[in-house]
Parts: structure tokens; sequence; C-alpha cells
């Protein structure tokens, strides 16, 4: 049966810009629960800066406490300073974050584009020189919060240039959400047929309610990893506008009602998402998540 990879990203995206801090160590314990529920992948942390990003402190006591052979761990580094903790602390895959836009770059990790560019293009070097593997964002890939649409031959060019420094994975992200399924099929589209599909992950924000529309034209197109975040947590900073991820029980519900294997215990992740409300003190989920409930609630009734 066809199989497609989630990779959870509520430990990073999710709880990077959340108003609730939420220790290192009970990050760590999030991540194992979303393990626990058979998520193969997560993104667990970032190697940036506490003070641009406060919440993502204790990075490396985080990745202390895991278990670096339960699943495919990944870290968000935003630059060579932040790969050589990343890789000291024994992380095995990194995620490099390149924007489509000069001015997305500046705000988000104040470098210009070309300067973005050649350092993303020199880590995932130095990553595939060390045996890591490398990961690369493609940000803002519908629109930038500054400077409007972007091009799709853009998003071409930049997934090409990290592919050619050996980017293992690309991962188109629509950051603010901004996309529609007409302008994700022309995208992905294009991208599944100018490089190799299984190479590509789509990740999606839910500003419009489009994510999970968006998410379907990303899988006819042919892409099998999709980055999402339990509970639907999620935004930048750094980019005005962003609202949550496409939650994860959203996603692995759609696939699973279109006969497409995860490996995810959907019911046992609904748990996983009340475990997150209680660390962020408030009610989060999905836009399925009340039909979830009751549809387990009434299987274990049965
Ligand atoms: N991790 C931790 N600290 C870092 C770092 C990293 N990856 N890179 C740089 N620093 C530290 C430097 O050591 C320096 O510390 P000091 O003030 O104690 O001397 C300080 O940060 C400034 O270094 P500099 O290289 O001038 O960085 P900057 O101020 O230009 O900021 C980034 C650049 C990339 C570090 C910062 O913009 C950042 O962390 N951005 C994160 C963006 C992000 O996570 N966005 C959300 C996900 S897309
Ligand atoms: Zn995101």
């Amino acid at each position: 049966m066809d199989q497609v990879i989630v990779n959870d990203v509520a430990p990073r995206d999710g709880l990077q810009n959340d108003p609730a801090a939420v220790s290192a160590a009970d990050r760590a314990e999030l991540v194992n629960s979303l393990v626990d529920v058979g998520l193969p992948a997560v993104e667990v942390a970032s190697f940036v800066s506490p003070k641009a990003v406060p919440k993502m402190a204790g990075a490396a006591e985080l990745v202390a406490a895991l278990d670096l052979d339960r699943a495919d761990f990944s870290a968000l580094v935003p630059n060579r300073k932040g790969y050589e903790m990343a890789r000291a602390a024994g992380m095995r895959s990194v995620a490099l974050v390149l924007s489509a836009t000069e001015t997305m770059n500046r705000k988000n990790i104040n470098m210009g584009l070309d300067q973005a560019l050649a350092v993303c293009r020199e880590t995932v070097q130095q990553a595939c020189a060390d045996g890591l593997k490398a990961r690369a964002y493609v940000s803002v890939a519908f629109a930038c919060p500054f400077e409007g649409p972007v091009q799709d031959s853009q998003v071409e060019l930049l997934a090409g240039e990290m592919f050619a420094a050996g980017a293992q994975e690309v991962i188109i992200a629509d950051t603010i959400g901004a996309g529609n399924p007409l302008r994700a099929k022309q995208l992905f589209g294009r991208l599944a047929a100018a490089f190799d599909a299984a190479k590509l992950a789509a990740h999606l924000h839910d500003t419009r309610a489009l994510a999970l529309a968006n998410a379907w034209q990303a899988l006819e197109c042919g892409i099998r990893k999709f980055d999402a975040s339990a509970g639907g947590l999620g935004g930048c900073p750094f980019a005005p506008g962003a609202a949550g991820n496409l939650a994860t029980e959203d996603l692995v519900s759609l696939l699973h009602q279109a006969g497409l294997e995860t490996g995810i215990d959907l019911a046992a992740l609904l748990k996983v998402v009340g475990r997150i409300e209680s660390l962020v003190g408030r009610p989060v989920g999905g836009r399925a998540l009340p039909w979830l409930h009751r549809r387990f609630a009434n299987r274990e009734a049965a």
C-alpha cells in the first residue's frame, strides 16, 4: 500500500512561537510521545540564537534526553554555528532554512538571499561530508509576508541549488499559509517534474483553512512526505500572519480515509494532542478533532 511519511514539527515549529514556554524536558517528552504513537519522523528542536527565539532554548539538553535510534529526528539550523551545535549534540539530520525572498531571509536569519544561499549551500555540503542527513526548507514558497507572491520559478531555482549541494530532501514551506489548491497543483506539479518527487516534502500552514486541500494537491503530484504539527500548533515569529501548521491529526485522518498508510495510531495521537493542551494551557487541535474524538469514543463504546 502507498506509504506517506509524516514528520511532526510540533516540538519545533509548533512551540517556537507559542505564548507558553515549554521546558526542554517537556519538549523531549512530547517528542517521545509522538514516536510512541507511530510518528516516523519528528523535528525536535532548533539550534538558533536564544535571543532570536527564546522558546527554543535548551536544544542540546533536549537532544541529550532522546534515544536517537527511535525515529528520524531532525533539528533546524540557521547557520554554521547552529550546524556545529546540532552535530555536537549528536543530531544525525539537520534542516537548513532558506527563504525564497530577500526580505524574509533578512527578517528570519539576518542575511540577504545571496548570503543565505551561500550559507545553506556550504552547510549542506558540510553535513554531507560529515555523514549527516541534510534537509533544506525553501520557505515562503507561495508568498512572502513582506514581498508578496513568490514565483514558482524562484522556488524551483532554490530547490535545485539545495539538491545540487547534496540535500537529501527539500521541504517546500508555505510559511504563512498563502497557497491555494490551484497554486499548489502548479507548484508541486512543476517541482515533481523537475526533481525526484520522493525527495520533496510539503510543509503547509492552515491560515486560510486550505492546508488539507493543498496537501491533497501535493499528494496528487506524487509528494509522499509531509510536515505537520500535532494539535495544529505553529507559526513563525518572523513571518507576520502565519497561523498554525496543518494539524497532524487532520492530515493523518485524510490519509487514512484515502487508503494511504502512515503507521500512526490516530486514536493514540489524540491523547498526545490532549497532552499538548496541558503543556500550553489552552485548547488546541485540528479542524477534524471534535469529529475524531466522537469517532474513537464510539468505537471504544461499541
Ligand atoms: N545558535 C545559537 N547562538 C547563535 C547562533 C546559533 N545558531 N548563531 C549565532 N549565535 C550567536 C552568536 O554567537 C552571537 O552571540 P553573542 O551575542 O553572545 O556574541 C549572537 O548569536 C549574534 O551572532 P550573529 O552571527 O551576529 O547572528 P545574528 O544576530 O546576525 O543572528 C541568527 C543570526 C541566524 C543567529 C538569528 O537570526 C537566529 O537565530 N534566527 C533564528 C530564526 C528562526 O529560528 N526562525 C524560525 C524558524 S524558520
Ligand atoms: Zn512552518
